[in-house]
């Protein structure tokens, strides 16, 4: 079975122990409940590294108050049993009292890629966001740590974060992973009915379409992706933006650099987001 660290401690212990063998250390930070996607992040991590370490930590300082942290799906049993089929070395699983003790008040503040999209409707969360990942980045020092493109925006905020505090690991982004009809893959997919997912399946698609409009210019093209979004039975859209790949800020003119669409919309209660390349 798969080893579990708890504590910082012994989280340390084992990468000591890694590193006194002359090892390289991969890592894959994730909130658990894990699927394919979260899978082949780990894959690329053995692949790039000797020894991987996987965390599962649904992080409190991510969520706003009306968010689903209290709901947000915990099957830790499951979540080892799939990590060690993907032949990851450690599961790393510490309780918020571990990762936030009392008296813990230092904040990380982003700019830059934070801003706007999904930092306009979750003001919360790139900071948290930044804070955790940096806790883990000093908990584990691994050499290079895998996110997945599915969360765009959180990527370009990690490579700006290592960037400006000078941390010493290689980020590495890996593809979304999607079912047969192109959704991408999501713990909260979990959330939708049948009737739902049937409309969830429609956004990859319509982005892609929007992707292809954008040519013709970048405004009327996301405006079109809202109105076939709606019309396809999404219940209310967030943002679909065609923004710069790597810093996503918005074109003045025409499209002059890697573009990116990115959309976040609901359907009943559950929140979606979606990315590709333009
Ligand atoms: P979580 O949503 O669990 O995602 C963990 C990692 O899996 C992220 O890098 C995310 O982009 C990636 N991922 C999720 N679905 C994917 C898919 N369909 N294809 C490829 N990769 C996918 O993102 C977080 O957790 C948290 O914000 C975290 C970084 C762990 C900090 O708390």
């Amino acid at each position: 079975p798969l080893p579990v660290a708890r504590t910082i401690a012994d989280l340390r212990a084992h990468v000591s122990d890694w590193r006194r063998q002359g090892f390289t250390v991969g890592f894959v930070p994730t909130m658990g409940a894990l699927h394919e996607g979260h899978l082949t992040l780990v894959r690329e991590a053995v692949r790039r590294a000797d020894k991987v370490v996987a965390s599962v930590f649904v992080n409190p300082t991510q969520f706003a108050a009306h968010e689903d942290l209290g709901t947000y799906p915990r099957q830790e049993a499951q979540d080892a049993a799939l990590l060690a089929g993907a032949r990851c070395h450690l599961l790393y699983a510490p309780s918020v009292e571990e990762m936030y003790p009392a008296g813990a008040t230092t904040t990380i503040s982003v700019g830059g890629p934070a801003e706007g999209l999904e930092g306009a409707f979750r003001p919360q969360m790139f900071g948290g966001v930044a804070l955790v990942v940096s806790k883990l980045f000093n908990q584990v020092r691994p050499d290079l740590a895998v996110f997945g493109e599915k969360d765009w925006q959180q990527l370009m905020v990690i490579r700006r974060l290592v960037r400006d505090l000078d941390i010493p690991v290689e980020v590495v982004g890996s593809p979304t992973e999607r079912d047969g009809h192109g959704l991408a893959l999501s713990s909260r997919n979990a959330y939708l009915s049948p009737v739902e997912l049937e409309t969830a399946r429609r956004l990859n698609g319509i982005l892609a379409e929007a992707g292809v409009r954008a040519s013709d210019g970048v405004v009327a093209a996301e405006a079109w992706a809202s109105e076939a979004l709606i019309a396809a039975g999404f219940d209310g859209i967030d943002y679909v933006a065609i923004r710069k790949a790597d810093d996503l800020s918005p074109f003045e003119g025409a499209i002059d650099a890697p573009a990116r669409i990115l959309a976040a919309a609901k359907i009943g209660r559950t929140r979606l987001i979606d990315n590709m390349a333009v």
